[in-house]
């Protein structure tokens, strides 16, 4: 495959149909790298359609609908321009809003020393997670260090106040804290998946210097963008971007919306979060793996569904009435004997559930407001979906008009993701380019 390389900024103009390669390693200014999350984009993609489309102008509506780690919002806030976020998962909710979030620095400074004095000094009652396999996740000494932290910082808002200042501190001390995690534990952090392997023993990172280290990268991080001149607010909602979205504006119209949705079976944000959401998942009702294998069944692509769901589904009576993509369910249905039905389904139900986004997202944006969508094509039981034009097609169904397509080369490991020889990696996203009818 021909690419075209670019270096940091991509180009006002593309080509349809142009793949480029783009080289940097600027993606974790100011908030930016603040939390791993699961096929993050790169800023250089929200900023290029903030430069493209709302050119000198401020103050106007972004949305990102499925925003993960706020990567649009926080582009959003340092150009002048408001954000709204919506995501399904709360703790990408939170990440959010710790980004875009500007601190107090002088209270900031204040709770550190404090948490620094007292990270040695024994607490009395110690917080600990309700999860029965803790001790396969992580080593004594992780466990006891872990539940000091997250002790004192449930502690500020008695000592220091509930004042909104406070609680934003809190919320950063607890993505501080959250971000470690995965590191301090004993699960492999190479893989998108969360598990122990017994084969490569890992060896797991010091808590105490691991998140003092952490604590320092955040502090300096969140003051330069407190400090950036003219940030403007940004919103984090937690619900579902297929549900009716325009409510949430009250009569505002969307100026621009930029997203990457989620792909068809590849991941499974909960589940790549569960270590973390066995710490911090007390904050939203996540903490134990019932109350999480409960909550993942509402997000789009998700594979976990149950027999009863799909035990009568065939793509001959429910289908999207798109030629090309009906054949493919069908081949699926037909060709894959174990699983054929289910992953049929699977990819019925996302190709549907992004229809109603696409309905619900045009009653929310201004006439000729740009949607940028960012999304990989799927390989489902072996057989090809070319996602984004499917997309696009449902896309036009709801009052939107395709301008133009490019794709890019994903670099980042943490963005691809192997399906097990069931369709290679996916190595390219699409960016889909529409206009509001
Ligand atoms: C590809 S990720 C977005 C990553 C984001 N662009 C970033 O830079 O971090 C897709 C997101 O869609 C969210 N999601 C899945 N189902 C959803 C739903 N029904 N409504 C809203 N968000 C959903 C996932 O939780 C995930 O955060």
């Amino acid at each position: 495959m021909e690419y075209r390389t670019v270096k940091n900024i991509i180009p006002n103009d593309i080509e349809n149909g142009v793949i480029l390669s783009i080289n940097t390693n600027s993606v974790t200014q100011y908030t930016h790298g603040f939390h791993k999350y699961p096929a993050k984009f790169i800023p250089q993609i929200p900023r290029w359609a903030i430069n493209k489309y709302l050119t000198n102008k401020q103050d106007n509506l972004i949305l990102d609908p499925f925003c993960g780690s706020g990567t649009t919002l926080v582009e959003s806030t340092l150009s002048g321009n408001f954000s709204v976020g919506i995501d399904i998962d709360p703790l990408s909710a939170m990440i959010s809003k710790v980004k875009t979030t500007r601190i107090n620095e002088l209270e900031l400074q204040k709770i550190i020393e404090w948490l620094k004095n007292n990270l040695n000094k024994p607490q009395k009652k110690l917080f600990t997670p309700d999860c029965k396999t803790l001790n396969h996740w992580f080593t004594d000494d992780a466990i006891s260090k872990l539940s000091t932290i997250r002790t004192l910082i449930n502690s500020i808002p008695e000592l220091f106040g509930k004042e909104q200042k406070i609680n934003d501190i809190q919320d950063l001390l607890i993505i501080c804290f959250s971000s470690v995690i995965r590191r301090v534990s004993n699960a492999d952090d190479e893989s998108q998946k969360t598990y122990v392997s017994h084969t490569k023993i890992k060896q797991p990172e010091e808590v105490y210097l691991t998140f003092l280290s952490q604590l320092d990268y955040f502090v300096k991080r969140i003051i330069d963008f407190s400090n950036y001149p003219n940030l403007k607010t940004a919103n984090t909602l937690i619900l579902s971007s297929s549900e009716t979205i325009s409510e949430t504006f009250n009569g505002q119209k969307i100026d621009l919306a930029i997203t990457s949705p989620p792909y068809i079976k590849a991941i499974d944000y909960v589940y790549n979060q569960m270590v973390e959401l066995f710490w911090i998942g007390d904050l939203f009702q996540m903490q134990t793996q019932e109350q999480q294998n409960k909550k993942k069944k509402l997000y789009i692509g998700n594979k976990q569904i149950p027999v009863t769901e799909f035990r009568n589904y065939s793509p001959n009576t429910a289908n999207l009435g798109i030629e090309a993509l009906d054949n493919k369910l069908q081949q699926v249905f037909d060709s894959d004997k174990k699983n054929g039905r289910k992953h049929a389904y699977i990819t019925y139900k996302y190709f549907m559930e992004m229809n109603k986004h696409f309905q619900s997202i045009s009653e929310c944006m201004k006439k000729k407001a740009h949607y940028i969508m960012v999304v990989g094509d799927s390989d489902v039981s072996n057989i090809h979906f070319d996602t984004a034009d499917f997309l696009s097609i449902i896309a036009e169904r709801n009052g939107f008009k395709l301008i133009n397509k490019w794709g890019y080369k994903i670099k980042n490991r943490f963005m691809r993701f192997d399906r097990k020889g069931r369709g290679g990696i996916i190595d390219i996203d699409w960016v889909l380019d529409f206009v509001k009818c």
